[in-house]
């Protein structure tokens, strides 16, 4: 078994490396003077079932490109599997027409991973579950809420009778109520968010009783940060004890650490390391990062020896 890097999260690709016990196979990849990505695989890997990780994190159209010419470099090396493992899969938001003459820009990355080579894809909590059947190949979707889960025990171990997991907003309810149900069953609350435009969001309602609980918000992505901060406000209002957020990828653009910052509401935020943390993220007091690596790493792991992934979460 082969496991290279590409440039998007170093440090997450060497510690699943460590919990594999192998090394990162010797891949130079640079650029040309005007962008263009180059690769050049320096071990053989003729007949190596291989993984690649990389997530297509920002700069994504950059990311996304050196992935799909490092399996093009690998596929016509004779590498005998190549597997796609993208912690994070950018271009997810983009899985339906959100309007006339709009493309389904995951479809379209799904089919580039394909046609460069790729046999399967390992990734973790896909934004919709239905992006598995954008693709042709096998796709392995994982779920950091077990990590998660465990985070939330040992953070309110004595307070574990008063959390609520929320849910930022409709479309994340079955994963919210996931979490809810592996914390035995705590009670769960839905923020009804309504997006007017792209890169803004607003607190309508929220569902469920919040009133002196520990509520815990459970999306898989925070970008701009403002559909954490508004639902930590609103949940607040409604009498929350306190709100802190988990969070499988931290995509956190723009000004979004300095936001969370000044959200006095929002105690806490807690991402995966699924992307690189910036320099922003690793300095603010309120933010912590967890690992995915032995995640990641067992279920490279059972791929290479075919054994089943999905009972990693029974
Ligand atoms: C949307 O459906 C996603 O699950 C996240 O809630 C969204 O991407 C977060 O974006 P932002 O942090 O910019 O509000």
């Amino acid at each position: 078994m082969k496991l290279i890097a590409g440039n998007s999260n170093l440090t997450l690709s060497k510690a699943i490396a460590k919990r594999l016990g192998a090394n990162l196979t010797d891949a130079e990849i640079r650029r040309f003077s005007d962008s263009e990505v180059f690769v050049e695989i320096q071990e053989n890997v003729r007949g190596e079932d291989v993984f690649v990780v990389q997530s297509t994190s920002s700069p994504a159209n950059d990311h996304l490109m050196e992935l799909l010419i490092i399996i093009d470099a690998l596929s016509r090396a004779s590498a005998s599997r190549i597997t796609a493992v993208m912690p994070y899969f950018g271009y997810a938001r983009q899985d339906r027409k959100a309007g006339p003459r709009t493309p389904i820009s995951a479809k379209l990355v799904a089919n580039l991973i394909t046609t460069a080579g790729a046999d399967r894809v390992l990734t973790l909590d896909l934004h919709a579950g239905q992006i598995q059947g954008f693709f042709d190949i096998p796709t392995d979707n994982l779920f950091a809420v077990k990590d998660i889960k465990e985070h939330i025990l040992s953070a309110f171990h004595q307070d574990k009778e008063s959390l609520c997991v929320v849910s930022p907003d409709v479309g994340g309810v079955v994963r919210a109520r996931a979490l809810a149900n592996r914390l035995g069953g705590v009670p769960l609350a839905i923020v009804d968010k309504r997006r007017p435009r792209a890169g803004v969001s607003e607190v309508m309602n929220i569902i469920g009783e919040v009133e002196g609980l520990n509520c815990v918000l459970f999306d898989d992505i925070i970008d701009s940060g403002g559909t954490l901060c508004n639902a930590a406000e609103a949940l607040m209002e409604q009498g929350a004890k306190s709100v802190c957020a988990y969070v499988t990828h931290g995509v956190l653009s723009g000004d979004a650490v300095e936001r969370i910052e000044q959200t006095a509401a929002l105690r806490r935020l807690i991402v995966t390391d699924s992307i690189e943390a910036t320099a922003a993220f690793k300095a603010s007091p309120k933010t912590e990062q967890l690992s995915v690596a032995a995640l990641l790493g067992e279920a490279i792991r059972r791929i290479a020896h075919e054994e089943s992934v999905s009972s990693l979460f029974d």
